[in-house]
């Protein structure tokens, strides 16, 4: 008895892989001559989890097998299972369904949520030789998945459950003759609302297995994943001499961004998928589909406006599946982000209706109901006023709650704590606004944007710089935090890099603000900061809790890093800004400390990493779910590659090391398909700028801008830049 995914059984396969691609995960095994292939993915249309099991003999026998596929069900949510489960187990029964050969789950707790409740449902593509639906019974007394008793046995036992702990297993006989492969597949799946309407959940779980048991119907589920994926991914594809990155940049990047837009904060291999919506986490997830899936953007994107509050506040996280109510902690930094999110919209689509649409407030009163409604613009215009009124006494923002870093806000418990990293981001927002303004027409917006932009930019000027670099903000009796004074945390990366990001201060604060932080880099990321704050017995210290080296408190948070390389490219810093890219690309890190050390996915990108103040330095944590990756994604493709969407266009500006002779893009954009070939004549050994359009020779100015215009009547469009 073996397992094609390795685990649970003690018996190991003689030979293993495992192969992720967007959507699919492959384990390939091979065990006695017998070789297995147990893909796994979900099928776009309905809620099914396809379980594809290929065998092939590879002896000169005939093989007889049994093959068991079972799935542990857990009760309907996780916190009630936790909490309520040992009541809940009598209130749940799993059968097994002659007409559709399948077993089935049903919770019959329902409660507030009745019409949530689904039906479960596990069934096989061949005709079932047993099942088992109770736990228990399928794995006997004391025994768990490594030799469950069913298995053993070699049947079932056919167990239906009417109370207990729930499971589904199947059995299926097969013989394979020698050279021969087979195909059986598994689904487990969901049909929606059975509590309240168990003939249509029934229907429809019967129409679901009619269409997957056709000959070609997980084919054609596969295929439509595929085309999915495809047209996802084919937006933005580059042609790079460094294949790792490229890999990371063309594949892995945007599928994680896809996993960060779908589920936000709530759930991965770590996380329970409790945490619903984070606001300023989606505004950011969303800026990396924003430019291959604008769509969806822009309904994320509306949805998080409804989630504001009339004074231009926002919710801190919502929890729309659940119907729960939102968190409503006021942070500075949540409803700074909209902004940003509405020009990466506006930026790729140039649509600007979205600025008229009506959308409805969240009401103070009850934080679900709507108070009224306004345009879009006027939203934003609400977060601009939010912030405006609630500056501290060096006239930047109040911290309140917290920043875009969540334990900053312990400077600030007294309400008047400052942060320079939310006046950075203000301002970042009021310049993306002013340039909207002026497309969209609204010029008296325009001066007080420009007017806010003024006021900020001095008042961050003349209290937020060091002497050597940016600080991070002052706390609730004035002190200055993150300056060489600091007896912790004397220097933070954000303010260095967002001070870039924002154009605050002179050309050369900004570079030396950078060269500073360049002291955090650890060779495996940036330090957030330095040196950590020593935690218990220095109970005071602000950021106790947090050990040094760990989390907010100096990991290397590779969210932040992403920042640090944009601004590393927009000061044209080549080298230091790819160094901080590819460092930090899972598989890179790998070779560098090990797996072992690092502990995570070698292709999804991390929150943060240990830093070398603790004995853990080089663990990752918490992987799928982070901001870094939708960041990472447009650090790479608009910052470092340079190929970025803005209000007047696409401008083609990339920043690239020094030894490269060129790259390739192909990029969809406002219907066109653009051909971009960017030539490093100094490396190719060539001399000189020319940029040249559809063949057509252009003044070779300092950035290159694709507008409405040259896109005109043309599906193809190619670019060559020689610089
Ligand atoms: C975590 C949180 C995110 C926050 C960041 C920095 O990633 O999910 O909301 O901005 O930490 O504190």
């Amino acid at each position: 008895m073996w397992s094609p995914t390795q685990r649970p059984c003690d018996e190991k396969p003689d030979h293993w892989r495992a192969v992720h691609s967007p959507g699919k995960t492959v384990f390939h095994a091979e065990k006695n001559r017998l070789s297995a292939a147990l893909k796994f993915f979900i099928t776009p249309d309905d809620d099914v989890l396809v379980w594809n099991l290929k065998l092939a003999n590879l002896s000169n026998e005939t093989r007889k097998l049994d093959v068991f596929a079972y799935s542990e069900l857990s009760q309907l949510e996780w916190k009630s299972e936790t909490m309520w489960g040992y009541y809940i187990k009598h209130m749940l029964k799993v059968w097994h369904d002659k007409k559709t050969d399948s077993v089935i789950y049903l919770d019959h707790l329902g409660g507030a949520r009745t019409e949530d409740v689904p039906l479960v449902f596990f069934a096989s593509s061949r005709k079932s030789r047993s099942f088992a639906g109770s736990r228990e019974a399928f794995m006997g007394p004391y025994r768990d998945e490594r030799l469950p008793l069913g298995v053993e046995k070699g049947h079932c036992g056919n167990s239906e459950l009417h109370t207990g702990e729930p499971c589904a297993a199947l059995q299926n006989r097969v013989s394979i003759a020698p050279g021969q492969e087979i195909e059986l597949n598994f689904f487990l799946g969901v049909a929606p609302s059975a509590l309240k309407k168990f003939k249509e959940a029934h229907t429809k779980l019967a129409a679901i297995l009619v269409k997957l048991r056709k000959e070609d119907g997980v084919a054609r589920e596969e295929a439509k994943l595929d085309q999915w994926w495809g047209e996802h991914l084919e937006k933005y594809q580059c042609q790079i001499p460094d294949k790792t990155a490229m890999r990371q940049i063309n594949l892995w990047s945007p599928v994680n961004s896809v996993h960060t837009g779908r589920y936000s904060r709530s759930v991965n291999t770590a996380a329970p998928g409790i945490r619903g919506i984070g606001f300023r986490d989606s505004c950011q997830d969303m800026l990396a589909v924003a430019y291959r899936k604008p769509e969806w953007a822009v309904k994320m994107f509306l949805y998080l406006l409804s989630q504001q509050y009339r004074d231009g506040h926002a919710v801190h996280s919502t929890n729309p599946e659940e119907r729960e109510p939102p968190s409503i902690s006021i942070h500075s930094d949540d409803h700074l982000w909209l902004p940003l999110l509405a020009y990466a919209i506006f930026a790729e689509t140039g649509d600007k209706s979205l600025f008229t649409k009506k959308v409805l407030f969240l009401s103070e009163k009850d934080h679900v109901s709507a108070a009224g409604s306004a345009t879009v613009w006027e939203h934003l215009m609400r977060c601009v006023k939010f912030t405006e009124t609630h500056l501290g006494s060096h006239k930047i923002p109040l911290t309140l709650k917290s920043d875009w870093n969540d334990i900053i806000g312990k400077f600030a418990q007294k309400g008047k704590g400052e942060s320079v990293f939310a006046g950075q981001q203000y301002l970042v927002a009021l310049k993306y606004l002013s340039q909207i303004a002026e497309c969209i027409g609204r010029l008296t917006d325009r001066e007080w944007l420009e007017d806010c932009i003024k006021r900020q930019s001095d008042a961050l000027i003349a209290c937020a710089w060091d002497g050597k670099w940016w600080r991070r903000g002052f706390d609730d009796d004035g002190r200055p935090v993150g300056s060489s004074k600091s007896p912790f945390g004397k220097i933070f990366v954000n303010p260095q890099s967002w001070a870039v990001l924002s154009g605050l201060g002179t050309l050369e604060q900004r570079q030396k603000g950078m060269l500073a932080a360049r002291k955090l880099d650890t060779g495996i990321g940036i330090k957030i900061l330095d040196p950590g704050f020593k935690t218990w017995p220095h109970i005071k210290d602000p950021f106790s809790g947090y050990g040094p080296g760990t989390g907010e408190n100096g990991a290397i948070f590779c969210h932040a890093n992403t920042w640090a390389i944009m601004a590393e490219a927009l000061l044209g810093n080549a080298e230091r800004a790819w160094k901080y890219f590819t460092q930090l690309i899972p598989h890179n890190i790998i070779q560098k400390v090990g797996i072992d050390r690092y502990e995570a996915e070698p292709y999804a990108w991390v929150s943060n990493i240990i830093g070398p103040e603790n004995p853990r330095f080089g663990w990752a944590n918490v992987t799928q779910i982070t901001g870094t990756a939708p960041w990472m994604d447009v650090a790479a493709t608009q910052y470092l590659l340079g190929i970025r969407p803005t209000a007047k266009g696409l401008l083609v500006a990339p920043c690239i090391p020094s030894g490269w002779k060129g790259f390739k893009v192909s990029r969809r954009y406002r219907g066109c398909l653009l051909g971009i070939e960017i030539v490093n004549s100094h490396a190719a050994g060539r001399r000189g700028r020319k940029v040249c359009i559809d063949g057509k020779e252009l003044p070779a100015h300092e950035d290159v801008l694709i507008t409405n215009q040259m896109l005109l009547g043309k599906n193809k469009l190619k670019i060559t830049i020689n610089f």
